[in-house]
């Protein structure tokens, strides 16, 4: 074959795939169960709503978990999946670090959903999960976005295929991951803003405050608040391990409720994340944060706006996925 048509074959074939990927996403509709499970939305929000009464986890983690999904193998619920064997997603060293609190709540909001017999057995899990995400959000102070509807779930989970962002990822590191998923640096700077609540356990930033390593410098030089850096060091003093509960809330200024004082709290140098901290630090992302610090208004419209594309990435249709009963297992 000559060059030419190489070129030619090549082309043809990256417009189909751009054109196969916008038509699945452009099934996704905000009212694709309008018709079959009239009060989705509402059975959902109850579910969650009952599960934070439970546990202040419940909202964090069920807003990570939905980011944890999409991040590997596309939003397709592939995170759920229990594999007898192990060896799944959410048995890699990244995914044991998700709380349980966050499977039980889009378990229950399933179950919910199962509850109403119109409903039952028609509602994906992946749906279930990005509803729950949303709804976690707005419970806890936050936007409360469209979610566009009609993803199917995947039946494949595997350990090897979990590649998360982590804590000390510098800028560039983050872009390239991002970028990876079809994001923008601003869809990473708003999703960031999640860390607006949870906590992070101190193996993820003690290195940070030279809890244990001396040799990792003086944190003050390296623009942390001192007060900041003397309580994280505080909390994770004591703190032999994870389990021992050593953390510190993301955001120490309001832990848990969504807002936009995280980006404030980058401003003064108390990041707690490397990956947090690094937006503010790098002339090339702080202007968003001063942004967002500012205007909690810009902040949500694009917090929602990107958690819209995050959960475009990688969606699945009837050809390629199926409704699971059981969130847990395939079908
Ligand atoms: C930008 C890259 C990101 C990095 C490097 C990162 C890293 C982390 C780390 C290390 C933790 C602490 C985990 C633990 O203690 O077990 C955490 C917690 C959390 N992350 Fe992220 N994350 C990122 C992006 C996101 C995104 C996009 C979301 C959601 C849209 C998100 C939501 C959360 C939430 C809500 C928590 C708190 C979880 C809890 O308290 O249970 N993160 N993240």
């Amino acid at each position: 074959m000559t060059n030419e048509r190489l070129r030619f074959l090549a082309l043809l074939l990256a417009s189909i795939a751009a054109d196969l990927s916008l038509m699945a996403t452009a099934q996704l509709r905000p009212d694709h169960y309008a018709g079959v499970c009239p009060d989705l939305e509402s059975i959902v929000r109850g579910a969650v709503s009952r599960s934070m009464a439970h546990s202040p986890v419940a909202a964090p983690a069920t807003l990570r978990l939905f980011f944890h999904d999409c991040a590997v193998r596309g939003c397709d619920a592939s995170i759920l999946l229990t594999r007898p064997d192990g060896g799944d997603e959410w048995r890699s060293p990244d995914g044991l670090t998700l709380k349980p609190e966050g499977f039980d709540t889009v378990m229950h909001a399933k179950d919910a959903v199962d509850g109403d017999p119109r409903c039952r057995h028609k509602v994906s899990c992946a749906d279930v999960l990005a509803l729950a995400a949303r709804d976690a959000v707005y419970l806890s102070g936050g936007p409360n976005y469209e979610v566009e509807l009609g993803r199917y779930d995947g039946t494949a989970s595997t350990e090897s295929s979990v590649t998360v962002p982590h804590g000390d990822f510098d800028l560039d590191r983050l872009n390239a991951f991002f970028s990876g998923l079809g994001l923008s640096q601003t869809d990473m700077i708003a999703l960031s803003g999640a860390h607006t609540i949870g906590a992070a356990a101190c193996n993820f930033f003690e290195y940070r405050v030279a809890v244990g390593n001396e040799t990792a410098g003086d944190p003050a030089a390296a623009g942390m608040d001192a007060g900041f850096a003397a309580r994280l060091r505080g909390a994770c003093a004591g703190a032999t391990n994870n389990r021992s509960g050593g953390f510190a809330f993301l955001d120490g200024a309001t832990p848990t409720r969504f807002d936009n004082a995280y980006y404030e709290n980058l401003r003064r140098g108390r990041g707690v994340l490397g990956s947090d901290q690094a937006l503010h630090d790098d002339a090339r992302s702080r202007g968003k944060v001063e942004l967002y610090a500012g205007d909690e208004d810009a902040f949500f419209d694009d917090f929602a706006a990107a958690m819209m594309r995050l959960g475009r990435v990688g969606v699945r249709m009837a050809g390629n996925g199926e409704i699971r009963r059981d969130c847990r297992f395939p079908n």
